[in-house]
């Protein structure tokens, strides 16, 4: 089981999104019992809150299940998570302290859009004071990403659905 966690400020807007889409990826796919995916927040600003009430328009129009409470990054993740996926580059760098003060120095942080070649180094921008048009564009900017990330998974672990 290859378990993913997706990671933004606020764990209300980009990250539940991501995870969503990748969820739905996988189950298009076949492959739900072969990952896990959870998604946090770097700050404690939304602990257990739902989803923002945008975020949950936006995954309804794109047929997306949402199931999720604010919660934010643990030590434990960085021990339990194969991949963890930053949105933007002060998530990056939060995360790239925060593993070597949990004790895992060794652990790679991904950032989302690197996994586009054309995008690299690019954040998925805060949605937050934006409107509904930032959803529409985080949503294009995951779903191109995430589908580059679970294929370069698949071939990396030699998965078959
Ligand atoms: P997210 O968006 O990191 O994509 O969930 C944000 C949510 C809340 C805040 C900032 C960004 N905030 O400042 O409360």
């Amino acid at each position: 089981m290859i378990k993913v966690l997706f990671v933004c400020l606020g764990n209300i807007c980009r990250s539940p999104l991501a995870e969503a889409v990748f969820n739905k990826k996988i189950a298009l796919a076949g492959m739900q019992s072969q990952f896990k995916a959870d998604s946090a927040g770097t700050s404690d600003f939304h602990i257990g809150e739902l989803p923002d009430e945008r975020t949950i328009s936006c995954a309804k129009k794109y047929n997306l299940t949402i199931k999720h409470r604010g919660r934010q990054v643990h030590r434990t993740d960085f021990r339990d998570f194969h991949y963890i996926i930053a949105m933007d580059d002060s998530n990056f760098r939060n995360l790239d302290q925060l593993k070597d003060r949990f004790g895992f120095p060794e652990k790679e942080i991904h950032l989302m859009r690197d996994f586009v070649e054309e995008t690299k180094g690019l954040s998925v921008p805060d949605p937050y004071y934006g409107g509904e048009e930032a959803f529409e564009e985080i949503y294009h900017i995951l779903d191109g990403a995430i589908e580059n990330f679970l294929n370069r998974v698949i071939v990396t672990h030699q998965l078959y659905a």
